[in-house]
C-alpha cells in the first residue's frame, strides 16, 4: 500500500501538461494547451489540457481526468501503478511497507499483470548485466554491438542485452527471486518441453528489448550471432499479456519526442536499422519488426506525427511486398513518403556512411510522395500491356480510395490519369469502385473507427456510392449515456435536497424519490450505474453523497472522468464544490432547486421513453417470430413496457411535463 502522504505529494507535484506531454504533442492555446486526442482518432485537435486546474479533457470523445487518471487510461495502469509511475517521474519517495518479493502477502496482493511487468524488468536488467559484466557477455555480445558501430551510450539508450549460451540462467535466477517457471513461460521468457521441463527462450543471442510507451519492457527480439547454423536469425517474444505485437512499434518509446518535434517518423524494417539511424542523429525512427503494419500501429504513430516516411532497402521484391501494407497508413490520415535506397544499401549501412545533417539532408531529398512512387513503379512494370496497366491502375486507385483529404485525392486522380494517359473520369470511376469494395470489406463492428470520408469530391453524386440506405434511426443503438451522465451530475448536485412539490406525505429527498426508479432502469454506462449505486449506498449509510474529489480519483475510470468533466465544465455548480475547497457556496435558491428538479424529471422521462421504445422494438421483433407468442420474453417485455408507462405517467402527473414521441 502506498501511503496517503505519498499520494498527496504526487497530486501536488505532478504537472498535467508534462505528464500528458510525454504522450501527446501539445501546443499553447491561451491558458490551455491543445493536442490530438490519444483516446480517439481525430484530425483536428480537441484534446485540451488545463495546467492551472491539473486536468485534461477531450471535447471530441469526452475523455477527461487528472494526471493519474490520464496514465491509468492511457497506459492501462491501476491506480497504484499510476501513482508509482508519477512518483518515479517526479522523484518522490514512495512510502509503503517494503515487503520482500517472496512474502506470501505480497504475492497475493500483486496481480499477475503486475508481476509480469516486474518480471520483464527483472529479465531486462539481468540481460544488460550479462552484456556489460559477464565475461562471455563482454566478449561476445558487447563486442558484437561495438563491431556494428554502436556506442556505449546507444547500447544503454536502447537497453540492449545478451543471453548466455546456456539452458536456463534467467529461469534459475528468476525462480530464486520468487517468480515461477509458469510466469516466465507466460511472459515469453521461457519455453517448456516434455522431457526438459522449462528452459530459457533466449540463449546465446544479443537482445533488443521492446518497450511499451510507458517505458517498460514488454518483449525482446534476440539475434543470433552465428552464421553457420540453420537457425532463425531472430527469435522474438511471443504474444503475451503484456506484448501485443500488432500494437507495438520497436523504438517508439525512444523516438516519440523527436517524432513530435519533427512531425514525422521514419519507418524502417529492422531493429538494427532503428538503432543505427537513431544513433546517427535521426531519432524519429521506428520499426514494425518484420510484420505487416496494423491499424493500431498506424494510430499509435498518428499520436506523435502526421507523416510517415518509409525507408526501403534497395531490392525490388521487398519494396513491392511492402507497398501492400501502406493503405493502412493512408486510412489513418497519415501522409506517406517513400525512400528507396540504392541497391545493396539498407538504413543501417546508410547510417554508418552518413550522420547528422548529412543524413538528414540525404533522407529529405530522396523522399518521394508514396502515391507517385507506387504509380511509377507499377506503371513502369506494366509496360504497354493493357491488362497489366489496368491492374496497376486498380492497385493505385485502391490506395487513392484510402486518402481522406479530398483535395489530395483529386490531385492523385489527376496525376494517375495523366501518367497512364487515360481520362480523369475513368480513374475516378476506378476509385469509386475501390471505395465500394473497401466499404464492403469493413465489418460493421468496426464502425467506431473513423469511417472513410464520402467521395463526393471525387466524382458522381454521392447516392451512387451508397449501396445501402442509411440505417434508420430505430436500428441504430440507442445510447443514453449523455442523459445518464446528466442524471448523475444532478443527483450529486441536489440529490440530498427535499422535493419541493411532493403531493401529500412526508417530504423526501430527491435521491430517495428517484433512486429506486433509476436503479430499475437498464443503464448503458456501467460507470453511471456504479456511481448511482455508490450514491444510494452512501446516502442510506451516511446520509451524504460522495464528494467530488473522491470521485475524481475514483478507481473506476468512467467515474473519475465524469467527475473531472463536471468540475471542468462548471466549477461553480460542480457537485460538492464547497466540500472540496472548503468554501461555502450559497445554497440553491428555491427557483434553482425547482429548475433542477424539472431538468431531472425531463431527463428521467426521456430515458424512460427511450427504454420504452427499445422494449417496443424488441416486442415487435419477438412477435414477428411465428413461435413468438409462446415466448416468455414477450410477456416480460409487455410487463416492462407497462411499468415504464406507469413511471412516465407518475412523473407527468407530478410535473406536467409531456414529451411528445
Ligand atoms: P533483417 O533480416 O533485415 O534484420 O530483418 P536486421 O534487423 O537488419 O538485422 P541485421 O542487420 O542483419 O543484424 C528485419 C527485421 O525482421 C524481423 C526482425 O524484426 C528484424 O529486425 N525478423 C527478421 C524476424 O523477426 N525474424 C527473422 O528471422 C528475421
Ligand atoms: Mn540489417
Amino acid at each position: 500500500m502506498i501511503s496517503r502522504s505519498t499520494i498527496d505529494r504526487v497530486f501536488e507535484t505532478a504537472r498535467i501538461e508534462e505528464v500528458v506531454g510525454d504522450y501527446v504533442v501539445l501546443k499553447k492555446r491561451g491558458g490551455n494547451m491543445l493536442g490530438l486526442c490519444p483516446f480517439h482518432n481525430e484530425k483536428t485537435p480537441s484534446f485540451t489540457v488545463t495546467p492551472t486546474k491539473g486536468i485534461y479533457k477531450c471535447f471530441g470523445c469526452g475523455a477527461a481526468g487528472n494526471a493519474v487518471g490520464f496514465l491509468m487510461a492511457h497506459d492501462q495502469l491501476t491506480y497504484p501503478e499510476a501513482i508509482k509511475q508519477l512518483a518515479v517521474r517526479y522523484q518522490i519517495e514512495i512510502e509503503e511497507d517494503q515487503r520482500a518479493h517472496n512474502d506470501p502477502a505480497y504475492q497475493a496482493e500483486k496481480s499477475q499483470r503486475d508481476r509480469l511487468w516486474d518480471l520483464m524488468a527483472f529479465a531486462q536488467q539481468y540481460y544488460t548485466r550479462v552484456l556489460w559484466d559477464h565475461p562471455s557477455g563482454i566478449a561476445i555480445g558487447l563486442s558484437y554491438f561495438h563491431e556494428r558501430g554502436l556506442s556505449d551510450a546507444t547500447i544503454h539508450r536502447f537497453g540492449l542485452g545478451y543471453s548466455l549460451e546456456q539452458s536456463s540462467p534467467l529461469l534459475d535466477l528468476a525462480t530464486q527471486s520468487s517468480f515461477s517457471p509458469e510466469e516466465l513461460e507466460l511472459a515469453g521468457l521461457a519455453l517448456r518441453s516434455e522431457n526438459r521441463g522449462h528452459y530459457d527462450r533466449f540463449r546465446g543471442r544479443v537482445l533488443f528489448p521492446i518497450y511499451h510507451l510507458n517505458g517498460k519492457v514488454i518483449g525482446f527480439g534476440g539475434r543470433t550471432l552465428k552464421t553457420d547454423r540453420k537457425e532463425a536469425k531472430y527469435i522474438n517474444s511471443p504474444e503475451t499479456p503484456l506484448y501485443r505485437k500488432s500494437e507495438s512499434l520497436f523504438g517508439l518509446h525512444q523516438a516519440r519526442k523527436a517524432m513530435a518535434a519533427a512531425g514525422f517518423v521514419y519507418l524502417v524494417e529492422g531493429y538494427m536499422d532503428v538503432i543505427s539511424i537513431s544513433q546517427a542523429g535521426v531519432e524519429n525512427v521506428v520499426a514494425s519488426s518484420g510484420t505487416a503494419l496494423t491499424r493500431e500501429q498506424a494510430a499509435l504513430i498518428h499520436r506523435f506525427a502526421d507523416e510517415v516516411t518509409l525507408i526501403y532497402d534497395g531490392d525490388q521484391a521487398g519494396i513491392k511486398a511492402a507497398l501492400r501494407g501502406i493503405d493502412i497508413l493512408l486510412e489513418n490520415d497519415l501522409k506517406v513518403r517513400v525512400i528507396a535506397l540504392p541497391e545493396h544499401e539498407d538504413p543501417d549501412t546508410l547510417a554508418r556512411r552518413m550522420q547528422g545533417e548529412n543524413l538528414k539532408e540525404f533522407l529529405n531529398s530522396n523522399a518521394q510522395d508514396f502515391m507517385a512512387f507506387q504509380q511509377n513503379l507499377l506503371l513502369k512494370e506494366a509496360g504497354r500491356d493493357p491488362l497489366r496497366i489496368s491492374s496497376a491502375l486498380q492497385v493505385v486507385a485502391a490506395s487513392i480510395a484510402c486518402v481522406g483529404d479530398p483535395i489530395l485525392r483529386a490531385m492523385y486522380i489527376r496525376h494517375l490519369a495523366e501518367d497512364a494517359g487515360i481520362p480523369d473520369a475513368s480513374v475516378q470511376e476506378a476509385v469509386v469502385q475501390q471505395f465500394k469494395l473497401k466499404a464492403k470489406r469493413i465489418p460493421s463492428s468496426s464502425a467506431s473507427i473513423t469511417p472513410a470520408p464520402p467521395l463526393e469530391a471525387v466524382t458522381k453524386p454521392s447516392d451512387e456510392i451508397r449501396d445501402e440506405p442509411p440505417p434508420s434511426p430505430e436500428i441504430q443503438p440507442l445510447n443514453d449515456i449523455p442523459q445518464e451522465t446528466e442524471i448523475l451530475r444532478l443527483l450529486l448536485l441536489v440529490g440530498n435536497q427535499t422535493m419541493s412539490n411532493t403531493t401529500g406525505g412526508a417530504p423526501i429527498s430527491l435521491i430517495d424519490y428517484m433512486g429506486e426508479t433509476l436503479l430499475s432502469l437498464s443503464w448503458d454506462s456501467s460507470s453511471c450505474r456504479a456511481l448511482l449505486e455508490l450514491c444510494i449506498a452512501r446516502w442510506q449509510m451516511e446520509g451524504c453523497l460522495p464528494a467530488n474529489h473522491e470521485l475524481m480519483n475514483h478507481t473506476d475510470q468512467g467515474i473519475s472522468t465524469m467527475a473531472t468533466r463536471w468540475y471542468t465544465d462548471n466549477p461553480q455548480i460542480s457537485p460538492n464544490w464547497d466540500q472540496m475547497h472548503d468554501i461555502t457556496v450559497p445554497p440553491p435558491t428555491d427557483n434553482l432547486t425547482k429548475e433542477i428538479e424539472t431538468t431531472f424529471d425531463r431527463l428521467l422521462l426521456k430515458k424512460i421513453l427511450r427504454h420504452s421504445r427499445i422494449k417496443q422494438i424488441e416486442l415487435q421483433t419477438l412477435q414477428q417470430n411465428p413461435a413468438g407468442l409462446d415466448n416468455p420474453s414477450v410477456l416480460t417485455a409487455i410487463r416492462e413496457i407497462q411499468e415504464l408507462k406507469e413511471a412516465e405517467r407518475r412523473i407527468t402527473a407530478r410535473t406536467g411535463i409531456v414529451i411528445t414521441h
